[in-house]
Formats: C-alpha cells, sequence, structure tokens
C-alpha cells in the first residue's frame, strides 16, 4: 500500500470520526478500528487503511498484514445482505454442503463471491452457536440479522428467492 498523501483539512472519512478521535491514540486499538470501519462500510476500503495509518501512526503495512490476517475482516465491498452458511460439525453432517451447492448454484457465486447486482455475498463460516437448529444460516441485513435453521436445499433457495423478490419490488 502507498502511504496516504491527502492534505485536506476536511476529514477524508467523515463516517470514521468519532472512532478514530476515541481511539486513535489508544494502544492495542487497531482490530477495534478496524471492526468499527468495517461496520461502518461493510468492508475495509484501501484508501479508509491508509487514513487510519495516518491517524494512528501505525504503519500501513501492518495495518494490511492485521486486516489480511484475520478472517473477519473483508477487502472487498460486500453485498446488501451477507449470507452465512454455517459448515461447523453438527451443520456439516446434517448437509450443509448440498446446502451450500444450492445456494451457489442459485446465485451464481462461490464463497466469498458477491451477486452482479450486489444484493448477496455468501460466505461460508464456522459454528453460529445454534447447532441445535442444524443446518443453520444466518443473513446479515440493513435491518439487522436473521437465523433461519432447520434449512433444506429448497428452503434455503426460497428463503433468499423471498428477500431477492422484495428487494426487486422496493428499487
Ligand atoms: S455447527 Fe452450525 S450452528 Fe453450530
Amino acid at each position: 500500500m502507498k502511504n496516504c498523501t491527502c492534505k485536506s483539512t476536511k476529514p477524508a472519512f467523515p463516517e470514521l470520526e468519532p472512532v478514530l478521535k476515541k481511539y486513535a491514540k489508544q494502544k492495542g486499538s487497531l482490530i477495534t478500528i478496524l471492526q468499527k470501519t468495517q461496520d461502518i462500510y461493510g468492508y475495509l476500503p484501501e484508501a479508509a487503511m491508509l487514513h487510519i495509518a495516518a491517524r494512528t501512526g501505525v504503519a500501513s503495512a501492518k495495518i494490511y498484514g492485521v486486516a489480511t490476517f484475520y478472517t473477519q475482516f473483508r477487502l472487498k465491498p460486500v453485498g446488501k445482505y451477507i449470507v452465512m452458511l454455517c459448515a461447523g460439525t453438527a451443520c456439516h453432517v446434517n448437509g450443509a454442503a448440498e446446502i451450500e451447492e444450492a445456494i451457489s448454484g442459485h446465485l451464481s457465486v462461490a464463497n466469498g463471491e458477491t451477486t452482479a447486482d450486489e444484493i448477496f455475498t455468501l460466505n461460508v463460516v464456522a459454528c453460529l452457536g445454534c447447532c441445535s437448529l442444524a443446518p443453520v444460516m444466518m443473513i446479515k441485513g440493513p435491518e439487522g440479522e436473521e437465523t433461519f435453521g432447520n434449512l433444506t436445499k429448497d428452503s434455503a433457495v426460497k428463503i433468499l428467492g423471498e428477500i431477492a423478490l422484495r428487494e426487486e419490488v422496493a428499487s
């Protein structure tokens, strides 16, 4: 990454200002800053990481290293809805792989990818903590998170179809 060269006195990332004001000078708060940045933008834009480097004094290479080391961080934009399909043990033995195949086929994306219309991002994740409902997916959207359990290939595809329809009607 190149170093930030912005000279403007106006904050380059106004949404980040409250976070930087609170944490920029606090030692050991880089992960917190990156988490909050991702909460705001849905991912970690490169320009935002450079801005964080300039404001915190942490080398941009270190920030990039942390962002790429932890799987919780995303470096690419994501869809409006993040589909987190559990592949933990209980979900795996109850058919999570088949459900992933059905969702991938329905959305035409692989794990980690975003649909062309930027509505869905598919993320296959570790245990979501509700194994009694296996197989499970959680969908994180503008209205919050919703968990769907006892999935089948058909029910998973149907849930995504209903969301897509809602989006189509709203647009
Ligand atoms: S293994 Fe899927 S919720 Fe625990």
